[in-house]
């Protein structure tokens, strides 16, 4: 079936066609059938160079061998039973080893809920209910982590959030004076950061400001979440927190940590962590802090786990990832410059950025920098897409272990051409 036609079909059965809004595409999204290392190809055969990398979870490249043995080996032994079982503990055994705020892990089953639960946990902890986070900074989809999502704005970019939620969510620039004037609101017991800058680092943070905004955080005695759902396994084995030496109270986990299956995971100093457990029981009833979830910290996705972490410990997986995304942005700036485009590729780690319209981000808005005109957006996408090129919805990309020099250059070849028709279009000066 062609991807026309499969659209046709799963908007008659799925909303909008799509299971992420995200994943939505005028006139059509592409259907993949199969993928592998950093290449896939849809249902009508054609071949991509991915960029997207499962939403930055497939850090080792897709269907790597151990990863794809490990499931195999463990759906034939129990694909899932609700039980306690070793693998689990070996997995928080290298989370808590290699990230420096980790004493305990919780495994939740996605990114949102590591965020739902770290919110949860650092309320009870502080007794207080109102929580400061950075504009535009994105911590995935419930109710407590909209609002402030879409730089610029204090609505929250989804009807069906009750008022009294967002009243509890106060937003601050990423700036640390801005961060210390916010905290003066003494009902605020909370701080969550997206350690990467808004958008996987799209509005970048510096490690100085990062490191400035954990000391505003430290000094005013509130709890400090790193949101590493990106960064983890990416920055390096340990994060951005490993990396730059910057330790909050707990941190989330998700995309890599899981081996690239679905889940997550929330670390942390044991004295909050210990809320979650059975130890901690009020009035009788559980833990003082209640957390449960079907299929948490399951078999298979601990299996897949606990086979990449040996891959993920050693740091020439994300080496690798990042030589390809410097390539990457390196080669973009220069066709840029040869082609007389003003515009910029930035980014950190194995993460690529493109803004159009200036040859830095440094002094621009979060809300300019993800403000490019939709045009402008969809003719680049669209253009790389015709060419074999998958990238981020906006105009960024991931690399991974599996992207080679001969992969970049393919996807260099296409960002010329797509510049190409970009400028005899109008769409760019
Ligand atoms: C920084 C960050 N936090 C939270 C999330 C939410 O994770 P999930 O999509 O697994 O719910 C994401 C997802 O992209 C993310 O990038």
């Amino acid at each position: 079936m062609k991807n026309h036609d499969l659209s046709t079909r799963a908007r008659s059965a799925l909303p909008g066609g799509v299971s992420h809004e995200l994943r939505y595409r005028d006139p059509h999204p592409v259907f993949i059938d199969r993928t592998l290392g950093a290449e896939k190809w849809d249902r009508e055969g054609r071949r991509y160079v991915d960029f997207k990398m499962g939403s930055a979870s497939q850090m080792l490249g897709h269907c790597h061998p151990t990863i794809v043995d490990a499931i195999q080996k463990q759906a034939a032994r129990s694909i899932f039973s609700a039980d306690c079982h070793e693998a689990e503990i070996e997995w928080a055994e290298w989370v808590n080893r290699l990230y420096p705020s980790a004493e305990l892990t919780r495994f939740t089953s996605s990114g949102t809920e590591a965020t739902m639960l770290a919110l949860r946990l650092a309320r009870a902890y502080s007794g207080k209910d109102h929580v400061l986070r950075v504009d535009g900074h994105f911590h995935g989809w419930h109710d407590h982590a909209l609002k402030g999502a879409k730089p610029g704005s204090e609505q929250a970019p989804s009807l069906g959030i009750p008022d009294a939620i967002n009243d509890l969510i106060h937003i601050c620039a990423a700036d640390p004076q801005g961060m210390e004037s916010a905290l003066q609101d003494e009902r605020i017991g909370t701080v969550i950061i997206e350690v990467s800058g808004a958008n996987y680092g799209c509005v970048p943070l510096s490690t100085d400001t990062l490191r400035a905004l954990h000391d505003v955080a430290r000094a005013a005695g509130v709890v400090l979440i790193f949101d590493e759902i990106i960064t983890g396994f990416r920055w390096s084995p340990g994060g951005r927190q490993a990396r730059d030496e910057i330790v909050p109270d707990l941190t989330t986990l998700a995309k890599i940590v899981t081996g690239g299956l679905p889940g997550g995971a929330l670390c942390g100093r044991a004295a909050i962590m210990e809320l979650l457990s059975n130890a901690t029981v009020r009035n009788g009833l559980g833990p003082a802090v209640s957390h449960k979830g079907t299929f948490n910290g399951s078999p298979l996705v601990a299996a897949a786990a606990c086979a990449a972490m040996p891959l993920l410990a050693s740091g020439e997986a994300q080496a690798q990832a990042d030589a390809m995304a410097t390539r990457m942005r390196d080669g973009m700036n220069a066709a840029m410059s040869e082609l007389g485009v003003a515009g910029t590729a930035y980014g950190e780690s194995s993460i690529f950025h493109v803004y159009f319209g200036a040859e830095t981000v440094d002094g621009l808005s979060p809300a300019e920098i993800r403000g490019l005109p939709k045009s402008t957006v969809r003719a680049y996408c669209d253009g790389m897409l015709s060419r074999g090129v998958d990238i981020m919805s906006y105009t960024s990309g991931l690399t991974s272990a599996a992207h080679t020099p001969e992969l970049i250059d393919e996807a260099l070849a296409a960002f010329r051409a797509t510049l190409s028709d970009m400028i005899r279009d109008g769409v760019l000066q």
